[in-house]
Protein backbone atom coordinates (compact mmCIF):
# COMPACT_ATOMS: atom_id res chain seq x y z
CA UNK A 1 0.00 0.00 0.00
CA UNK A 2 1.51 3.37 -0.70
CA UNK A 3 -0.89 5.46 1.21
CA UNK A 4 -0.80 8.33 -0.63
CA UNK A 5 -4.46 8.88 -1.20
CA UNK A 6 -6.02 11.67 1.32
CA UNK A 7 -10.18 10.75 1.22
CA UNK A 8 -12.77 13.16 1.95
CA UNK A 9 -16.13 13.25 2.01
CA UNK A 10 -19.10 15.44 3.67
CA UNK A 11 -22.90 15.98 4.17
CA UNK A 12 -25.06 18.71 4.44
CA UNK A 13 -26.90 18.25 7.98
CA UNK A 14 -30.52 19.09 6.56
CA UNK A 15 -31.87 15.86 8.36
CA UNK A 16 -30.93 12.69 9.89
CA UNK A 17 -29.05 10.35 7.09
CA UNK A 18 -31.07 7.93 5.69
CA UNK A 19 -30.36 4.42 3.92
CA UNK A 20 -29.82 5.90 0.37
CA UNK A 21 -26.90 8.20 2.05
CA UNK A 22 -25.76 4.86 3.22
CA UNK A 23 -25.76 2.46 0.15
CA UNK A 24 -24.75 5.62 -1.95
CA UNK A 25 -21.50 6.57 0.27
CA UNK A 26 -21.39 5.88 3.99
CA UNK A 27 -21.11 2.50 3.90
CA UNK A 28 -18.31 2.70 1.37
CA UNK A 29 -16.49 5.42 3.67
CA UNK A 30 -16.14 2.44 6.76
CA UNK A 31 -15.29 0.52 4.20
CA UNK A 32 -11.96 2.56 3.22
CA UNK A 33 -11.66 3.26 6.59
CA UNK A 34 -11.35 -0.27 7.54
CA UNK A 35 -8.65 -1.14 4.22
CA UNK A 36 -6.54 1.78 5.94
CA UNK A 37 -5.25 2.89 2.23
CA UNK A 38 -4.63 5.99 2.99
CA UNK A 39 -2.39 8.89 4.38
CA UNK A 40 -5.26 10.91 6.05
CA UNK A 41 -9.23 10.18 5.64
CA UNK A 42 -11.51 13.29 6.81
CA UNK A 43 -15.31 13.38 6.97
CA UNK A 44 -17.09 16.43 7.32
CA UNK A 45 -20.44 17.96 8.15
CA UNK A 46 -21.03 20.66 5.70
CA UNK A 47 -23.15 23.05 7.98
CA UNK A 48 -22.44 26.32 5.86
CA UNK A 49 -23.51 24.65 2.43
CA UNK A 50 -26.46 24.06 4.16
CA UNK A 51 -27.46 27.16 5.58
CA UNK A 52 -26.67 28.45 1.49
CA UNK A 53 -30.59 27.27 1.56
CA UNK A 54 -31.18 27.65 4.66
CA UNK A 55 -30.67 30.81 6.35
CA UNK A 56 -33.94 31.29 7.81
CA UNK A 57 -33.75 27.92 9.82
CA UNK A 58 -30.22 27.69 11.39
CA UNK A 59 -31.96 25.56 14.18
CA UNK A 60 -32.34 22.96 11.74
CA UNK A 61 -28.95 23.17 10.62
CA UNK A 62 -27.65 23.35 14.04
CA UNK A 63 -29.98 20.69 15.08
CA UNK A 64 -28.84 18.03 12.40
CA UNK A 65 -25.27 18.57 12.95
CA UNK A 66 -25.78 16.22 15.89
CA UNK A 67 -28.11 14.00 14.37
CA UNK A 68 -25.18 13.74 11.23
CA UNK A 69 -22.48 13.36 13.87
CA UNK A 70 -24.41 10.35 15.54
CA UNK A 71 -25.29 8.64 12.04
CA UNK A 72 -21.64 8.57 11.59
CA UNK A 73 -20.39 6.95 14.28
CA UNK A 74 -23.58 4.61 14.42
CA UNK A 75 -22.39 3.35 10.75
CA UNK A 76 -19.01 2.96 12.26
CA UNK A 77 -17.23 5.56 11.53
CA UNK A 78 -13.67 6.10 14.11
CA UNK A 79 -12.92 9.14 15.07
CA UNK A 80 -9.48 7.40 15.56
CA UNK A 81 -8.87 6.62 12.34
CA UNK A 82 -10.79 9.09 10.57
CA UNK A 83 -10.64 13.21 11.23
CA UNK A 84 -14.70 14.66 12.09
CA UNK A 85 -15.09 17.91 11.58
CA UNK A 86 -17.46 20.92 11.02
CA UNK A 87 -17.10 22.94 8.05
CA UNK A 88 -17.44 26.39 9.55
CA UNK A 89 -15.44 25.80 12.36
CA UNK A 90 -12.27 25.72 9.40
CA UNK A 91 -12.37 30.04 8.70
CA UNK A 92 -9.62 28.98 6.12
CA UNK A 93 -12.11 27.46 4.07
CA UNK A 94 -13.85 30.70 3.39
CA UNK A 95 -10.48 32.33 2.59
CA UNK A 96 -10.03 29.81 0.19
CA UNK A 97 -13.27 30.64 -1.35
CA UNK A 98 -12.32 34.19 -2.18
CA UNK A 99 -9.54 33.81 -4.28
CA UNK A 100 -11.27 30.90 -6.01
CA UNK A 101 -14.02 33.37 -6.71
CA UNK A 102 -11.53 34.86 -9.24
CA UNK A 103 -11.05 31.96 -10.68
CA UNK A 104 -15.27 31.12 -11.58
CA UNK A 105 -17.23 32.83 -14.38
CA UNK A 106 -20.64 33.09 -13.45
CA UNK A 107 -21.55 31.66 -16.75
CA UNK A 108 -19.86 28.50 -15.71
CA UNK A 109 -21.69 28.12 -12.30
CA UNK A 110 -24.94 28.44 -14.35
CA UNK A 111 -23.68 25.76 -16.13
CA UNK A 112 -23.50 23.40 -13.54
CA UNK A 113 -25.75 20.83 -13.48
CA UNK A 114 -25.92 20.38 -10.16
CA UNK A 115 -26.52 23.75 -9.20
CA UNK A 116 -28.81 24.05 -12.14
CA UNK A 117 -31.38 21.88 -11.18
CA UNK A 118 -31.45 22.51 -7.28
CA UNK A 119 -32.58 26.32 -8.29
CA UNK A 120 -35.41 24.16 -10.27
CA UNK A 121 -36.12 21.99 -7.35
CA UNK A 122 -36.02 25.01 -4.05
CA UNK A 123 -37.62 27.17 -6.80
CA UNK A 124 -35.07 29.92 -6.66
CA UNK A 125 -35.31 30.85 -10.33
CA UNK A 126 -34.94 34.69 -9.74
CA UNK A 127 -34.13 34.64 -6.05
CA UNK A 128 -31.22 33.05 -5.66
CA UNK A 129 -29.02 33.69 -2.57
CA UNK A 130 -25.31 34.59 -4.08
CA UNK A 131 -24.20 31.65 -1.48
CA UNK A 132 -26.26 29.08 -3.20
CA UNK A 133 -25.20 30.20 -6.21
CA UNK A 134 -21.39 29.90 -5.81
CA UNK A 135 -21.63 27.04 -3.70
CA UNK A 136 -19.13 25.10 -6.19
CA UNK A 137 -16.56 26.92 -5.19
CA UNK A 138 -16.96 26.67 -1.65
CA UNK A 139 -17.27 23.20 -2.28
CA UNK A 140 -13.65 23.34 -4.27
CA UNK A 141 -12.30 24.60 -1.20
CA UNK A 142 -13.86 22.05 0.94
CA UNK A 143 -11.57 19.87 -1.47
CA UNK A 144 -8.53 21.36 -1.74
CA UNK A 145 -7.92 23.22 1.55
CA UNK A 146 -7.24 19.39 2.54
CA UNK A 147 -5.30 18.29 -0.52
CA UNK A 148 -8.07 15.98 -1.41
CA UNK A 149 -7.17 12.83 -3.55
CA UNK A 150 -10.42 10.94 -3.61
CA UNK A 151 -13.69 12.23 -2.93
CA UNK A 152 -16.12 9.05 -2.10
CA UNK A 153 -19.68 10.96 -3.55
CA UNK A 154 -22.73 9.74 -5.46
CA UNK A 155 -23.35 10.74 -8.94
CA UNK A 156 -25.19 14.00 -8.26
CA UNK A 157 -21.74 15.53 -6.96
CA UNK A 158 -19.74 14.53 -10.46
CA UNK A 159 -20.21 18.04 -11.48
CA UNK A 160 -18.82 19.18 -8.36
CA UNK A 161 -15.81 17.74 -8.60
CA UNK A 162 -15.39 18.77 -11.91
CA UNK A 163 -15.79 22.11 -11.40
CA UNK A 164 -13.22 21.40 -8.60
CA UNK A 165 -10.61 20.21 -10.56
CA UNK A 166 -11.12 22.74 -13.21
CA UNK A 167 -10.36 25.24 -10.24
CA UNK A 168 -7.44 23.72 -9.27
CA UNK A 169 -5.60 23.71 -12.94
CA UNK A 170 -6.65 27.22 -12.97
CA UNK A 171 -5.19 28.51 -9.78
CA UNK A 172 -1.58 25.94 -10.00
CA UNK A 173 -1.55 27.38 -14.00
CA UNK A 174 -1.84 30.89 -12.78
CA UNK A 175 0.65 30.37 -9.53
CA UNK A 176 2.13 27.41 -10.15
CA UNK A 177 1.93 23.73 -9.04
CA UNK A 178 0.09 24.07 -5.32
CA UNK A 179 -3.03 22.48 -5.11
CA UNK A 180 -3.81 19.01 -5.63
CA UNK A 181 -6.38 17.48 -8.34
CA UNK A 182 -9.13 15.57 -6.52
CA UNK A 183 -11.11 12.47 -8.38
CA UNK A 184 -14.13 11.24 -7.88
CA UNK A 185 -14.54 7.81 -6.44
CA UNK A 186 -18.56 6.45 -7.40
CA UNK A 187 -19.89 3.25 -5.92
CA UNK A 188 -20.05 0.51 -8.20
CA UNK A 189 -23.10 -1.08 -7.40
CA UNK A 190 -25.30 0.54 -9.76
CA UNK A 191 -28.69 0.06 -7.41
CA UNK A 192 -26.37 1.83 -4.95
CA UNK A 193 -25.52 4.77 -7.32
CA UNK A 194 -29.27 6.51 -6.68
CA UNK A 195 -31.29 4.62 -4.58
CA UNK A 196 -34.85 5.14 -5.17
CA UNK A 197 -37.47 6.20 -2.42
CA UNK A 198 -40.23 3.93 -0.74
CA UNK A 199 -42.28 5.15 -3.21
CA UNK A 200 -40.63 4.21 -5.89
CA UNK A 201 -39.72 7.56 -7.00
CA UNK A 202 -36.33 8.57 -8.69
CA UNK A 203 -34.58 9.50 -5.80
CA UNK A 204 -35.18 9.52 -1.34
CA UNK A 205 -35.90 12.95 -0.38
CA UNK A 206 -37.21 13.86 3.21
CA UNK A 207 -40.01 16.53 1.40
CA UNK A 208 -41.29 12.84 -0.30
CA UNK A 209 -41.32 11.15 3.12
CA UNK A 210 -40.20 8.35 0.97
CA UNK A 211 -37.02 7.75 3.36
CA UNK A 212 -36.10 4.57 5.62
CA UNK A 213 -33.46 6.09 8.00
CA UNK A 214 -31.15 4.92 9.72
CA UNK A 215 -32.69 5.80 13.17
CA UNK A 216 -35.67 4.79 12.31
CA UNK A 217 -37.29 1.81 14.53
CA UNK A 218 -37.29 -1.89 14.09
CA UNK A 219 -41.08 -1.65 13.37
CA UNK A 220 -40.93 1.50 11.15
CA UNK A 221 -38.66 -0.29 9.02
CA UNK A 222 -41.29 -2.82 8.50
CA UNK A 223 -44.30 -0.71 8.02
CA UNK A 224 -42.04 1.57 5.64
CA UNK A 225 -40.93 -1.82 3.62
CA UNK A 226 -44.62 -3.67 3.75
CA UNK A 227 -46.37 -0.50 2.13
CA UNK A 228 -43.01 -0.08 -0.76
CA UNK A 229 -44.15 0.16 -4.08
CA UNK A 230 -43.91 -2.60 -6.37
CA UNK A 231 -45.15 -3.79 -9.61
CA UNK A 232 -48.51 -2.28 -10.44
CA UNK A 233 -49.19 -4.86 -12.74
CA UNK A 234 -48.75 -7.31 -10.26
CA UNK A 235 -51.89 -7.88 -8.99
CA UNK A 236 -52.54 -12.08 -8.80
CA UNK A 237 -49.39 -14.05 -7.08
CA UNK A 238 -49.47 -15.87 -10.35
CA UNK A 239 -49.00 -12.74 -12.70
CA UNK A 240 -45.60 -12.92 -14.23
CA UNK A 241 -43.70 -9.63 -12.46
CA UNK A 242 -41.37 -7.10 -13.43
CA UNK A 243 -38.45 -5.73 -12.10
CA UNK A 244 -37.90 -2.40 -13.67
CA UNK A 245 -38.51 0.29 -11.33
CA UNK A 246 -39.96 -2.27 -8.87
CA UNK A 247 -37.85 -1.02 -5.66
CA UNK A 248 -37.95 -3.93 -3.48
CA UNK A 249 -35.68 -5.43 -5.94
CA UNK A 250 -33.69 -2.10 -6.19
CA UNK A 251 -33.21 -2.40 -2.20
CA UNK A 252 -32.48 -6.02 -2.67
CA UNK A 253 -30.05 -5.33 -5.43
CA UNK A 254 -28.26 -2.86 -2.68
CA UNK A 255 -28.30 -4.85 0.23
CA UNK A 256 -29.22 -8.33 0.14
CA UNK A 257 -25.88 -10.67 0.25
CA UNK A 258 -26.11 -14.46 -1.01
CA UNK A 259 -25.80 -15.74 2.98
CA UNK A 260 -28.67 -13.72 3.30
CA UNK A 261 -30.41 -16.40 1.38
CA UNK A 262 -28.84 -19.26 3.19
CA UNK A 263 -30.61 -17.27 6.70
CA UNK A 264 -34.24 -16.24 5.22
CA UNK A 265 -34.89 -17.86 2.03
CA UNK A 266 -33.18 -20.85 1.26
CA UNK A 267 -35.63 -22.33 -1.48
CA UNK A 268 -33.61 -19.60 -3.43
CA UNK A 269 -29.69 -19.91 -3.71
CA UNK A 270 -29.10 -16.27 -4.79
CA UNK A 271 -30.79 -12.74 -6.09
CA UNK A 272 -31.07 -14.38 -9.61
CA UNK A 273 -33.00 -17.20 -8.63
CA UNK A 274 -35.50 -14.56 -6.86
CA UNK A 275 -35.58 -12.29 -9.78
CA UNK A 276 -36.19 -15.23 -12.19
CA UNK A 277 -39.35 -16.68 -10.50
CA UNK A 278 -40.64 -13.40 -9.56
CA UNK A 279 -40.54 -13.00 -13.43
CA UNK A 280 -42.19 -16.17 -13.92
CA UNK A 281 -44.97 -15.40 -12.00
CA UNK A 282 -45.79 -17.42 -8.80
CA UNK A 283 -43.97 -15.15 -6.14
CA UNK A 284 -46.13 -12.89 -4.31
CA UNK A 285 -44.82 -9.27 -3.31
CA UNK A 286 -45.08 -9.81 0.64
CA UNK A 287 -42.54 -12.77 0.13
CA UNK A 288 -40.18 -10.50 -1.20
CA UNK A 289 -41.36 -7.84 0.73
CA UNK A 290 -41.11 -9.79 4.20
CA UNK A 291 -37.44 -11.23 2.80
CA UNK A 292 -36.37 -7.46 2.14
CA UNK A 293 -37.04 -6.61 5.73
CA UNK A 294 -35.50 -9.10 7.21
CA UNK A 295 -32.09 -8.51 5.24
CA UNK A 296 -32.66 -4.46 6.44
CA UNK A 297 -33.11 -5.39 10.11
CA UNK A 298 -29.85 -7.22 10.04
CA UNK A 299 -27.72 -4.20 8.54
CA UNK A 300 -29.78 -1.69 10.47
CA UNK A 301 -29.96 -2.74 13.66
CA UNK A 302 -26.00 -2.69 14.63
CA UNK A 303 -26.28 0.68 13.53
CA UNK A 304 -29.52 1.60 15.27
CA UNK A 305 -28.18 0.03 18.91
CA UNK A 306 -24.89 1.90 18.32
CA UNK A 307 -26.83 5.21 17.78
CA UNK A 308 -28.43 4.84 20.72
CA UNK A 309 -25.35 3.79 22.82
CA UNK A 310 -23.79 7.27 21.67
CA UNK A 311 -26.65 9.72 22.07
CA UNK A 312 -26.17 8.90 25.74
CA UNK A 313 -23.32 10.68 26.02
CA UNK A 314 -24.10 13.95 23.48
CA UNK A 315 -21.16 16.15 25.22
CA UNK A 316 -18.81 13.20 24.75
CA UNK A 317 -19.88 14.01 20.46
CA UNK A 318 -19.04 17.32 21.05
CA UNK A 319 -15.43 16.31 22.25
CA UNK A 320 -14.59 14.32 19.49
CA UNK A 321 -16.14 16.83 16.90
CA UNK A 322 -14.03 19.75 18.38
CA UNK A 323 -10.88 17.62 18.66
CA UNK A 324 -11.25 16.87 14.70
CA UNK A 325 -11.84 20.32 13.87
CA UNK A 326 -9.22 21.64 15.49
CA UNK A 327 -7.01 18.77 13.75
CA UNK A 328 -8.57 19.74 10.23
CA UNK A 329 -7.84 23.37 10.86
CA UNK A 330 -4.32 23.08 11.16
CA UNK A 331 -4.25 20.96 7.92
CA UNK A 332 -6.00 24.13 6.30
CA UNK A 333 -3.76 26.64 7.49
CA UNK A 334 -0.73 24.90 6.08
CA UNK A 335 -2.33 24.76 2.80
CA UNK A 336 -3.87 28.60 3.39
CA UNK A 337 0.09 29.45 3.99
CA UNK A 338 1.08 27.70 0.84
CA UNK A 339 -1.67 29.10 -1.13
CA UNK A 340 -0.83 32.86 -0.11
CA UNK A 341 2.95 32.32 -1.17
CA UNK A 342 2.09 31.01 -4.48
CA UNK A 343 -0.29 33.85 -4.60
CA UNK A 344 2.45 36.17 -3.63
CA UNK A 345 0.37 37.71 -0.78
CA UNK A 346 2.41 36.33 1.92
CA UNK A 347 3.96 40.18 2.31
CA UNK A 348 5.31 40.42 5.84
CA UNK A 349 7.16 36.87 5.58
CA UNK A 350 8.04 37.32 2.17
CA UNK A 351 12.05 39.03 3.00
CA UNK A 352 12.76 39.38 -0.96
CA UNK A 353 9.46 41.03 -1.40
CA UNK A 354 10.26 43.27 0.81
CA UNK A 355 13.99 44.00 -0.02
CA UNK A 356 13.31 44.19 -3.30
CA UNK A 357 10.68 47.24 -2.72
CA UNK A 358 12.97 48.93 -0.48
CA UNK A 359 15.42 48.67 -2.95
CA UNK A 360 12.99 49.84 -6.16
CA UNK A 361 12.40 53.15 -3.32
CA UNK A 362 15.75 53.44 -2.69
CA UNK A 363 16.65 54.06 -6.32
N1 LIG B 1 -22.47 18.77 -1.51
C1 LIG B 1 -22.35 17.65 -0.61
C2 LIG B 1 -23.76 17.15 -0.32
O1 LIG B 1 -24.72 17.74 -0.73
C3 LIG B 1 -21.67 18.00 0.69
C4 LIG B 1 -20.28 18.51 0.51
C5 LIG B 1 -19.85 19.78 0.75
C6 LIG B 1 -19.15 17.77 0.06
N2 LIG B 1 -18.54 19.90 0.49
C7 LIG B 1 -18.06 18.69 0.06
C8 LIG B 1 -18.93 16.46 -0.35
C9 LIG B 1 -16.79 18.32 -0.34
C10 LIG B 1 -17.66 16.09 -0.75
C11 LIG B 1 -16.58 17.01 -0.75
O2 LIG B 1 -23.92 16.15 0.36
Amino acid sequence: MSKEKVILTGDRPTGRLHIGHYVGSLRNRVALQEEGDYKQMYVFIADAQALTDNMEHPEKVRQNVIEVALDYLACGLDPSKVTIFIQSQIPELCELSFYFMDLVTVSRLQRNPTVKTEIQMRGFESSIPVGFFTYPISQAADITAFRATTVPVGEDQKPMLEQATEIVRRFNHIYGETLVEPSILLPTNVACLRLPGTDGKAKMSKSLGNCIYLSDPADEVRQKVMSMYTDPEHIHVQDPGHLEGNCVFTYLDAFSKPEHFARYLPDYPDLEALKAHYQRGGLGDMKVKRFLNDVLQEELEPIRNRRKEYSRDIPAVYDMLRAGCEKARAVAAQTLDDVRKAMRINYFDDRELIAEQAKRFAE
